[in-house]
């Protein structure tokens, strides 16, 4: 009960502080990209919306070639890729899926659909990301799979983690919700997982509302996640002209995007390296202003194995109470930050059923602050900001 209190209570200053309705300096702010509207028109003149068009068709190219991936779809979420994901491992009663506590609800929702019991891992002591390390005292004969997520572009640990999942034949996801345009050791976050799922909504570097990628690496996935994508059924071979009619072949849903998302998340993805360096401007400014000059928290720790996307700018406060104060002050001068994730073992919905400890994540929880970051941030405002985090 009286977890759930401080969970609502911390919930409600997140919202409030993050949420304010006159901030000048918004937290994200979408990037217009230039075809986005030629390409709309485009489809609306063709008159086909529903999905399975050229744009949908390029856009699935582009995760193909970049993440050399045999197979990737596009979906109306991330969610709903982590939710084909969950459908592909067939999941029965008992199965155990490992998941870091800090993340989305989704990450964890998707397996918990299917019936898995979720076992929560926890973040490193500086760092939101799991590792091997955190992982292992979850690990049984029940485990079935471990998602990972890359917080904010930033690589997690991969190669301790498949080498260990290869030998236990445990599938490796990655929720890569944040990862386009990161790197592993010079290969592409959403590259390195048996399969990965990445994100469009507008809060995110790249986006067209809502979308999603289900790429897949491991081969033996496809034929059932082409399926699963379409309700179920064998239509895209149909639509291929390879079968005469379609059947209802294994478990599935609606899950595909429209082509007015694809159109847009194409015109996206061709200016995706001009969005990142602008972002990249952003990030630098940061650095620069705050590296020597803050007191009372530390810049996100960047790690030697990867090269994150500039997805998401955040400081870890040293204490819960500075955190409230400097977004106390920021909210004042116009300027929205907000923390992230609320930890998912102690969430309302399965904090009954889960004795999973998670002491860092808790931690990280309640002293991460994000500040503003997007493309068209002006590098004046960013100063502005950096005065106010500084004045704390
Ligand atoms: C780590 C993570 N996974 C999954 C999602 C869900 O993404 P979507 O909104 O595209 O379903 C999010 C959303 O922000 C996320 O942060």
């Amino acid at each position: 009960m009286l977890n759930t209190a401080v969970y609502i209570t911390k919930q409600i200053i997140d919202i409030t502080c993050s949420l304010n309705t006159f901030a000048i300096i918004p937290l994200h702010q979408r990037h217009p990209s230039q075809n986005e509207k030629k390409y709309l028109l485009q489809v609306l003149e063709d008159g086909i919306l529903s999905g399975g068009g050229t744009f949908l068709k390029r856009c699935e190219h582009w995760f193909e070639e970049i993440l050399t991936s045999p197979k990737a779809l596009l979906t109306h979420s991330c969610t709903g890729a982590l939710e084909i994901s969950a459908l592909l491992l067939d999941i029965n009663e008992g199965d155990e899926v490992i998941v870091p506590s800090y993340t989305f609800v989704s990450t964890a929702n998707a397996f918990a659909l299917r019936g898995a019991k979720l076992r929560f891992a926890d973040s490193l002591p500086d760092h939101p990301n799991i590792q091997l390390e955190t992982i292992l005292p979850l690990v049984n004969s029940k485990t079935r799979a471990i998602v990972v997520v890359h917080y904010g572009g930033m690589a997690v640990d991969m190669d301790p983690i498949l080498d260990f999942a290869k030998e236990k034949k445990i599938t490796v996801i990655e929720d890569a919700a944040h990862s386009i345009h990161a790197n592993y050791k010079n290969k592409p976050l959403g590259s390195l997982g048996d399969l990965s799922c990445f994100s469009f909504h507008d809060t995110k570097p790249i986006g067209c509302g809502e979308g999603g990628i289900l790429a897949i690496q491991n081969e033996e996935f496809i034929e059932k996640a082409v399926w699963m994508y379409d309700k179920g059924t064998n239509r895209q071979d149909f639509l291929a002209g390879k079968s005469i009619d379609y059947q209802w072949k294994s478990l599935g849903s609606s899950y595909n995007a429209t082509e007015l998302q694809a159109a847009v998340l194409l015109s996206q993805l061709e200016e995706s390296d001009r969005i990142f360096s602008m972002r990249q401007k952003v990030w630098d400014r940061y650095i620069f202003n705050l590296q020597h000059h803050l007191k009372y928290a530390t810049l996100p720790k960047q790690n030697s194995f990867g090269n994150h996307n500039t997805s998401i700018f955040y400081i870890l406060c040293d204490s819960i109470i500075r955190k409230q104060e400097l977004q106390k002050a920021l909210a004042k001068n116009d300027i929205q930050s907000a923390g992230h994730y609320l930890c998912l073992h102690q969430s309302p919905y399965i904090a009954s059923h889960n004795n999973d400890f998670c002491p860092n994540a808790v931690s990280i929880e309640g002293r991460l602050l994000r500040l503003p970051i997007y493309s068209g941030l002006d590098l004046r405002e960013v100063d502005r900001i950096c005065e106010v985090v500084m004045g704390i």
